[in-house]
């Protein structure tokens, strides 16, 4: 199929009853696009009508690999064939080469693995309080952790209680204690906000949900340095902007930062399982005894298989490098909108958080006309959207993206 042949009109018959079915009985957490997919390859999405879209989110860089990428798949047939689940009670064949692979790919010497992103996030802030306790010295229930404003780190009551989004936090409290949060690229700010008994801070090396928001390039840097004077840990959340997102193994690979910790998510379990890690040297991730944190399903042999897949494929390179030349061409045809109803274009690689002039419409809205164009995009505060589609596109389909944005813009303006 080529990029021409495409959708013609949304939500009738099939779609109508499936988006019945799950406004009665799922949840409202979600707002999503009327669109009912039902198969995928590559970047490009089937709806249950049979129209094609492509995908241009990657749901949240978790399929950064393309659906169903063969690769992935296999591995995953055979594992299924094989063995699924045991729990940690006992040890299972692929958890220990995953945990292998996936610390020499970060250069540190232990994995911690879980399932979902917030999960790495609580992981990795229990880690810190315990390393701080026993490593730091810092007394019983008194250790802080610096955040950045307009963070985001996931849903769990821990995380939401360092979000600075009302709509994250409003009637969920009370909320947890030992967080503070300071403005994103401002490492003065840290600076001061550090004291004896700041176990660590915590950063998104990009900010993803915020917008796409590139810090200023001293800042992580200077992170580190701070972070090393004053005995503190550095853990980057790189859990969306990670694992070849931005056109490096990891975000703050631009920057040449290494923190303490990674916190890694999405991608790492191929658009396939959930499965999330804490990467850290023996010095912190040491701190945690039997029964002192765990998971039932976390490092399961299924999800160890897979991530020992990718963790082999980011080895190769060959995602990084199609990240970084392909982002400058999508950044390049971005940009050229931009007083044709784009106000500014940030982002690396092939992420790419696009401001639209907001009499044109809300980022809903315009998401809704794309979506109708055949090319889905997610919104993200009011009126920018994020482009993040699996880094298996080609030029040819980011051309194809970027032209019906700039006709729906231009629809919008008319
Ligand atoms: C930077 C970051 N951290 C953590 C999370 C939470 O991941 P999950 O939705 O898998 O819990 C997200 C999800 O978007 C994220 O973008």
């Amino acid at each position: 199929m080529t990029v021409a042949d495409t959708v013609t009109g949304i939500g009738a018959g099939a779609t109508a009853r499936a988006i019945e079915l799950d406004n009665t009985y799922v949840a409202h957490n979600y707002s999503p696009l009327p669109v009912v997919a039902t198969s995928a390859r590559g970047a490009w999405i089937t709806d249950v009508e049979g129209r094609r879209y492509l995908d241009c989110l990657a749901a949240y860089s978790a399929v950064n690999f393309g659906h169903h990428n063969d690769e992935i798949i296999a591995t995953a047939h055979r594992q299924l064939d094989a063995l699924t689940l045991v729990s940690r009670a006992f040890h299972a064949d692929q958890l220990g080469p995953f945990a292998a692979a996936l610390a020499e790919l970060c250069a540190k010497e232990m994995v911690l693995p879980m399932n979902s992103g917030a999960e790495a996030v609580e992981s990795g802030i229990k880690v810190a309080r315990k390393w701080g306790a026993d490593v730091k010295g810092v007394p019983a229930g008194m250790a802080n952790i610096i955040v950045a404003d307009n963070n985001f780190h996931g849903r769990t009551i821990s995380i939401v209680s360092f979000s600075s989004d009302p709509s994250a936090r409003g009637g969920f409290g009370p909320f947890t204690p030992g967080f503070r949060s300071v403005p994103f690229g401002d490492a003065d700010a840290v600076a001061a906000a550090i004291d004896e008994h700041t176990v660590a801070v915590l950063v998104e090396p990009i900010q993803g949900e915020a917008g796409i928001i590139v810090p200023p390039d001293g800042y992580l840097p200077r992170l580190r340095e701070l972070c090393t004077e004053r005995n503190v840990l550095l853990i980057a959340d790189e859990i969306q902007a990670g694992l070849a997102r931005t056109g490096r193994t990891f975000a703050c690979d631009h920057w040449d930062v290494v923190p303490d910790v990674y916190l890694l998510g999405k991608a790492l379990g191929g658009g396939v399982v959930p499965l999330s890690a804490v990467v850290a040297d023996r010095d912190v991730l040491g701190v945690l005894n039997p029964g002192e944190h765990g998971s039932t399903f976390g490092g399961n042999p299924l999800a160890a298989a897979i991530g020992h897949t990718v963790v082999g494929m980011l080895q190769r390179g060959e995602f990084q490098t199609r990240s970084a030349e392909l982002g400058l061409h999508l950044h390049a045809r971005l940009r050229a909108l931009v007083g044709h109803g784009v106000l500014a274009v940030r982002g690396l690689g092939l992420w790419a958080g696009v401001d639209i002039d907001p009499d044109l419409g809300t980022g809903k809205t315009l998401s809704k006309a794309l979506a109708e164009r055949g090319v889905l995009v997610k919104d993200t505060h009011g009126s920018t959207l994020r482009f993040a589609p699996p880094l298996v596109i080609t030029g040819a389909e980011i051309d194809w993206a970027v032209d019906q944005f700039a006709s729906v813009l231009a629809q919008a303006g008319s």
